[in-house]
């Protein structure tokens, strides 16, 4: 067991840091406090590397009591040298200094921590997720740390810089109009009366355009009940931002200028600006998804027109019964093995498709020449490539296509990792069909559309455009926004049009609605994912790395034990009565 310093008096607050000392310290004496991160005894002599936030560095002992273990936290008094000839560590940014100590103290000893925390190996996630506190020390973690608070330093800077004013509005506030489920929160004042945590803070930044701020924003928390996935928490961060008198260039340019200075301040990335722009249906068409990885060329063609009149008989009653055709050419996919092509066929499944058929193979004898020849033209298929083909109604055919397209590009090594792929999903349309056939709005009620295309919204009423845009980066969405409707009249129209009753506008939005009769900017506003942003820039696909304590898959924090029960004294006091859950199988 070590010394354990007894009311020491420890400052350590302006003490160089461990991972900051380099060749040119050579000969300074200094006082280093941090962790233990490795320890090897050479015959007399031992080695410890010490790590601090900022790196690690080589400590020597040489005569001096080293009862020293992992993670014990120690002070270190001693001279900075370079490291003898050959010696040196190319792997480690101190690697050519070593120092050589003449005091140790431990400060504080440590258990054995249920993970090495050095272990270049990552320890199973749940086990990081009940011991976060480790997890974070573990260096990488600790540095996506550092690099989140760059990013939202940047973007604070870049706002400020453009004279946006960062408000903070209410956790406590009530039900938005958002895809997701509320999180709620009983009111012990007003029993029965729940506040809703913010979906986003949607109609408090047009609330705050009517007030005249102009141009706001904020790193605002969200709260979201929905099903997660690797991209996705009930509780994430938004840079959120509206503006007064402005168009979808400057919402563009604000946007691309950010994006552009995130990636050369944190990457040197020199990004191309503007970013390409998308027609939504061009997207599914092309993609078959609304946020398509471009980072490789795989496109879906549509063969209703070459197949028109065919005689193969899975095609022709599709084509007849409204559905479509699509394909899309394999680069010297001839030689996928039978069972790629199966596991194939199970992602179409998987994502609800009849399945997958694919040229040249035993739907041959079924085509003629000419349409097997038309069909390799419309896909860009040449000798030795392979088109897969799906026939179904759009929406499904165009979902399996572009899970098959991100398949085959992961599968065959497509996929350009050094690229960096942004676009604009803009236009985008303002109504879409919801799971019963009923036409909803595809973004939210105050989305403003072409005006132009209000014209013959009675008749085509999914041709409408909308001023909306997604911005997307190698297949991931990482924002969207609008432009916002300020015409009372053109709000109502597309209130009518949603089939929406009154009194239901009237409790969800009407606070909204009664605002903008005091004099409303036209205005708009965008809110890219900070955790997606801090994902792409980190280099990690998984969402719980960049967030310091995220929930698990099932919502659950495993180091603080949440969601929890609570005592009756609380229920009581909110006057509710927790039902219990009906047993299984009954
Ligand atoms: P939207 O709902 O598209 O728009 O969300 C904007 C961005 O927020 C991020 N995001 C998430 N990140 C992590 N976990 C989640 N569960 C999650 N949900 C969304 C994504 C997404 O692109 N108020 C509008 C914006 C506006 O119109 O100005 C809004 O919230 O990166």
């Amino acid at each position: 067991m070590g010394r354990v310093a007894d009311k020491a008096r420890v400052s350590g607050f302006n003490a160089p840091h461990c991972g900051s000392l380099r060749a040119s310290d050579e000969g300074r004496d200094v006082e280093l406090y941090g962790w233990v991160a490795r320890r090897r005894d050479h015959g007399g002599v031992t080695f410890i590397d010490l790590r601090d936030r900022w790196g690690a560095v080589q400590v020597v002992l040489r005569n001096v009591d080293a009862e020293v273990r992992l993670e014990y936290v120690v002070r270190v008094k001693g001279k900075v040298s370079r490291r003898p000839a050959g010696s040196e560590n190319p792997k480690m940014e101190t690697g050519e200094v070593e120092v050589v100590a003449d005091e140790l103290e431990v400060i504080n000893v440590s258990e054995t921590p249920p993970f090495p925390i050095e272990d270049p190996e990552e320890p199973d996630e749940k086990t990081r997720l009940e011991y976060r506190y480790l997890d974070l020390r573990r260096p990488p973690m600790t540095q996506m740390l550092v690099l989140r608070n760059r990013v939202n330093r940047i973007i604070r800077d870049y706002m400020e810089e453009r004279e946006f004013v960062e408000v903070e509005t209410p956790i406590l506030t009530r039900s938005s109009p958002s895809g997701a489920r509320d999180f709620l929160v009983p009111s012990r004042l007003h029993p029965g009366s729940f506040y809703a945590l913010p979906q986003a803070p949607q109609m408090l930044k047009q609330l705050l355009m009517v007030s005249g701020l102009m141009r706001y924003y904020q790193i605002a928390r969200c709260f979201r009940d929905e099903n997660l996935r690797a991209d996705r928490q009930p509780e994430f961060t938004q840079l959120d931002v509206e503006m007064s008198f402005c168009d979808e260039e400057d919402v563009f340019s604000l946007m691309e200028g950010l994006f552009a200075e995130l990636w050369r301040e944190i990457l040197g990335v020199e990004l191309t600006v503007p970013f390409p722009r998308l027609d939504i249906k061009e997207s599914y068409l092309r993609y078959g998804s609304d946020k398509p990885d471009l980072r490789y060329d795989l496109e879906i063609a549509d063969l209703g027109g070459v197949l028109g009149g065919t005689k193969a008989e899975i095609f022709r009653k599709v084509l007849a019964s409204g559905g479509v055709v699509r394909g899309m050419s394999v680069p010297s996919g001839k030689d996928m093995s039978r069972r790629e092509l199966d596991e194939l066929v199970t992602v179409a499944k998987g994502a609800g498709g009849q399945g997958l058929a694919w040229l040249p193979g035993p739907l041959d004898k079924f085509l003629s020449e000419e349409e097997r020849d038309a069909i390799s033209r419309a896909t860009g298929a040449r000798d030795g490539d392979l088109v897969l083909l799906v026939a179904d109604r759009r929406r499904k055919a165009e979902t399996v296509m572009g899970l098959i397209r991100q398949d085959v590009a992961r599968r065959r090594k497509l996929v350009r990792k050094d690229e960096w792929k942004f676009l604009w999903i803009n236009p985008t349309y303002l109504f879409e069909e919801d799971d019963q056939g009923h036409l909803t709005y595809a973004h939210h009620p105050f989305t403003r559309p072409f005006a132009d295309d209000m014209a013959f919204v009675a008749e085509r009423p999914y041709d409408v455009r909308a001023h909306a845009y997604d911005i997307v980066c190698n297949g991931y969405e990482l924002g969207g926004g609008s432009l916002r409707i300020y015409d009372p009249r053109m709000q109502e129209q597309v209130f009518q049009l949603l089939g929406m009753p009154l009194d239901l506008i009237r409790e969800r939005f009407g606070t909204l609605l009664e605002a903008f009769t005091y004099g409303v900017p036209p205005h708009g506003g965008i809110a890219p994912g900070i955790d997606r942003i801090v994902m792409m820039l980190g280099g990690t696909d998984n969402i719980r790395d960049v967030i310091a304590f995220p929930k698990t898959q099932s919502m659950s924090d495993l180091m603080l034990g949440a969601p929890s029960e609570v005592d009756s004294q609380q229920l009581d006091e909110l006057r509710i009565r927790v039902v219990p859950p009906p047993k299984s199988g009954s």
